[in-house]
């Protein structure tokens, strides 16, 4: 039962929610007895790659790769291009693991007022699937003729029926063991080649599960139901680039990015799984230690889910959503709490 973690801070809020979780993770550990974290820091990151030229070591994913989870904060910071963050990084990372599932949980928690007035704690509870390994962002592409005015640009898609099935097939599983409705995201009128594919294969891993009430609506659409009738939805399944863009309107319905949790999941268990909050670092507030760990927290329950140990996982959401229901919130909810406070408030909210 012992786990080896390798933790990234990363850049700006990054460090001051990583530290934040890791309060609250080594403190369940102790309560629960039934896990040890072999937690490994690594000081990968924007600053980093000022000092490095690069964003992580030459080898850094075979070091990666003897670890059972990496724990992310984010990366990003204003004199560093964003592109280089993203492809020194996190691709790299979350292709050479192949983790192809990039799980996004949207639910209004306790004591959080959603944008969507009408709806209440617990209303809106579904999850995004997102494929995360290829798809719309493939980088492969170019330009004809740059900086003229003749200049064409062109961004290819990747997809792979392997690539295609076994995120379908990891999504209607999940809607089994949930209640059982999947929703697909296509645009096949207007991306004719790949969706029509997306489509067909939904259809296909779809006759394997004809106890999942099964549903594909165009994302322009699906974007509209989200805010229409988020209630309908169960586990909902994108392309990388429909996904990111749904992934980042559910946490804006459930209350915003200082809520919003993600797992980069490896579901074969040969590499490490990543899990990292949705939102970045946050450049404006890093360093006045007002971000809310809630994203960060819940991120860490995700991770207990995935090493097998849902209810301590279950403890850590409980205690978020106690704190909140007390009035307790970091200033981006309206309140006062900084992000020590409200996680020292978690704390003596778990079970004793
Ligand atoms: P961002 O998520 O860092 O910030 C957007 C807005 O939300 C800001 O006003 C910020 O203050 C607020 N915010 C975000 N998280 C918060 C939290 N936990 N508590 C309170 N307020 C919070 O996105 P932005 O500004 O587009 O990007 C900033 C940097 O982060 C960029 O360099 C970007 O590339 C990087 N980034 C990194 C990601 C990652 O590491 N996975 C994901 C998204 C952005
Ligand atoms: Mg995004």
């Amino acid at each position: 039962n012992h786990h080896s973690l390798a933790v990234i801070p990363g850049d700006g809020i990054g460090h001051e929610v990583v530290s934040e979780a890791l309060r609250v993770l080594q403190h369940v550990q102790q309560i629960s007895g039934r896990f040890q974290l072999d937690v490994q820091h690594f000081d990968w990151s924007c600053q980093y790659y000022l000092r490095h030229g690069r964003m992580m070591p030459e080898d850094g994913l075979s070091t990666l790769s003897g670890f059972e989870a990496i724990f992310l904060g984010a990366v990003g910071f204003p004199t560093v291009p964003d592109h280089v963050s993203l492809w020194g990084l996190l691709l790299p990372i979350r292709r050479g693991f192949d983790q192809y599932v990039n799980l996004r949980p949207v639910k209004i928690l306790q004591g959080i007022e959603s944008p969507l007035r009408r709806y209440k704690a617990g209303d809106i509870n579904f999850v995004v699937v997102r494929e995360n390994t290829e798809g719309e962002y493939s980088n492969i592409g170019g330009a004809l003729r740059p900086g003229t005015p003749d200049e064409v640009v062109i961004q290819n898609s990747v997809f792979t029926r392997k690539g295609t099935e076994r995120v379908m097939r990891w999504a209607f599983e999940l809607a089994r063991t949930s209640r059982k409705r999947l929703t697909a995201a296509t645009k096949s009128n207007g991306l004719n080649y790949s969706m029509p594919f997306w489509d067909e294969v939904f259809r296909q891993v779809g006759r394997e599960y004809p106890d999942v009430d099964q549903s594909l609506y165009h994302v322009d659409a699906l974007a509209s139901y989200f805010v229409t009738r988020p209630e309908s939805f169960d586990v909902v399944v994108a392309s990388n680039l429909f996904g990111d863009i749904l992934t980042d309107l559910g946490g804006a319905i459930q209350g915003g990015l200082g809520l919003a949790a993600s797992a980069n999941i490896n579901p074969d268990r040969r590499f490490p799984s990543m899990f990292e909050p949705v939102h970045g670092s946050a450049p404006d507030i890093a360093g006045k230690n007002i971000a809310n760990p809630v994203a960060q927290l819940w991120t860490a329950k995700l991770m207990l889910d995935h090493l097998g140990y849902p209810e301590e996982g279950q403890w850590i959401l409980d205690a978020i959503e106690a704190t909140l229901l007390a009035g307790i919130k970091t200033p981006d909810l309206g309140g006062t709490a900084t992000t020590h406070s409200f996680t020292d408030a978690v704390l003596s909210r778990l079970p004793a």
